[in-house]
């Protein structure tokens, strides 16, 4: 029998106003569910964004026995130490999660027990060589599968585990692409590695696995965009922790956009992440003019990660450039939702130095100059980003998410300021990093409803 589906149905909405709170950052609850299973005893961590993402991670660890009990948004996690885990009976699904897998399998090619690393249609299709070549550099064994791209290795990962005797060696990389990802999974799989691990980017990905590392007394040091892990140095064991999530940048980025866009608006998020690696968006929502306020009153969590409100109103927007590569990679998540601002801003915004997103839950610049044709702005595709013409009135439209969340949210967004009623199909999607966002787009004033079909 066909599973129902979801979708969304929008109108143009009054201004949006008030104050709302978004869910827990994604990339930090992650690696707070990851550091608090190899912790040593109990950890409660609080403000997960319970979406299905951070779920997967939770569920691969508990399928190697971490006992992980969760209630809303927080979870008790009974750690086990470095060396605790144990072998899975199933194949490890990380769902949509590309996070959940690719810094799994820096932790898993150190075990002595072999494991499967399985996820959805969508995460099937995406690169592994990435973290696969790396890693086997230091003396790991693991396997790819086949897929679109000859010479590329996808899902489902096969990680043989180390031989008796064998241990991960020293490894020196320079990554080909920024991506805090590859990054991750390489200073994971350091922990348990003879000798050092030192990681030099291209551009600045996000360092919150840099950041919690410090916090539990690892040596991590940065240089610029050299990170160096030196396990003959600081601590390699820690104890349970408890930590607070703070708000995801990349989800409060629909609220700041949308208060940007629709007429008359005002929309104050309290509690986001606004550590530099993410807030490239905000540099940029900026750029274009608009009246942005950061109050960073509101402190640092126990990770190091800076909390702030931000505000947002609406006014007039103009259209800008994005292809500085530092900057690309501090809003990566973040371009659907700006092509969207660039569609309301006049002029031509140019995009480029972003082929990232051609990789990440569906290819992003393909799936977003749909999208924005549909709503009849004019816009051109390019291998490595876009041009987008802003300031024309906008129609509705019928669009697909693409199973991908922030292609559904985006147009969404698109459909508060459209002429007409907008439909945006197969929105199930939006669980994985954003499980409120009708409801919080509801109590700001937007006219939007889930309906399942
Ligand atoms: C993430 C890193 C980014 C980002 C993804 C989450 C993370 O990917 O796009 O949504 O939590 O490390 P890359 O590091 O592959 O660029």
């Amino acid at each position: 029998m066909p599973q129902p589906v979801k979708r969304f149905r929008v109108r143009p909405s009054g201004p949006l106003r008030g104050e709302a709170r978004v869910p827990g950052d994604k990339s930090i609850g992650h690696r707070a569910l990851i550091f608090a299973s190899l912790a040593e005893g109990e950890s409660r961590i609080s403000g997960l964004s319970g979406g299905l993402d951070n779920l997967a991670t939770a569920d691969a660890f508990r399928a190697m026995g971490i006992d992980i009990q969760l209630h809303g948004n927080a979870a008790r996690v009974s750690g086990k130490g470095l060396r605790g885990l144990s072998a899975p009976k199933r194949p490890l699904d990380c769902g949509n999660s590309g996070t959940t897998m690719r810094l799994l399998s820096g932790i898993l090619v150190a075990q002595r027990f072999p494991s499967r690393l399985i996820g959805d249609a969508s995460l099937t299709k995406r690169p592994m060589d990435r973290v696969i070549q790396p890693l086997r550099m230091r003396g790991a064994h693991l396997d790819g599968s086949a897929g679109a791209k000859k010479g590329v290795l996808y899902p489902p990962l096969y990680i043989h585990g180390l031989k008796p005797g064998e241990s991960l060696r020293e490894l020196v990389y320079e990554t080909p692409v920024a991506s805090a990802q590859v990054k991750s999974a390489l200073l994971l799989s350091g922990l348990y590695a003879d000798g050092l691990t030192q990681v030099i980017e291209p551009g600045p990905s996000r360092d919150h696995t840099e950041r919690m590392l410090t916090a539990l007394g690892v040596s991590v040091e940065r240089d610029g965009l050299r990170v160096t892990l030196d396990p003959s140095k600081g601590k390699l064991r820690w104890r349970g922790f408890d930590l607070q999530v703070p708000g995801d940048p990349s989800s409060a980025a629909f609220a700041v956009v949308g208060a940007a866009m629709v007429p008359g608006s005002e929309v104050t998020v309290r509690g986001v992440c606004v550590n530099e690696t993410r807030t490239g968006f905000l540099d940029v929502v900026k750029a274009m003019g608009l009246q942005l306020d950061i109050d960073e009153e509101e402190g640092t969590n126990a990770s190091g990660e800076r909390v702030a409100a931000l505000t947002t109103r609406n006014g007039p927007a103009r259209a800008t450039e994005i292809e500085d590569e530092a900057l690309i990679v501090r809003l990566i998540d973040e371009i659907p939702v700006l092509a969207a601002l660039a569609a309301v801003a006049e002029g031509k915004t140019r995009i480029r130095g972003a082929a990232e997103l051609r990789v990440k839950e569906s290819d992003r610049i393909a799936v977003m100059v749909q999208t924005l044709r549909a709503f009849g702005v004019e816009c051109e595709e390019h291998p490595d980003g876009m041009d987008i013409v802003g300031g024309r009135p906008l129609r509705a439209a019928t669009v697909e998410s693409h199973h991908d969340h922030r292609i559904a949210m985006t147009a969404a967004l698109l459909g508060m300021i459209a002429e007409g009623e907008t439909i945006v199909n197969d929105t199930d999607c939006v669980g994985t990093s954003f499980p409120s966002f009708v409801p919080l787009f509801r109590q700001l004033g937007a006219d939007i409803v889930e309906e399942v079909v």
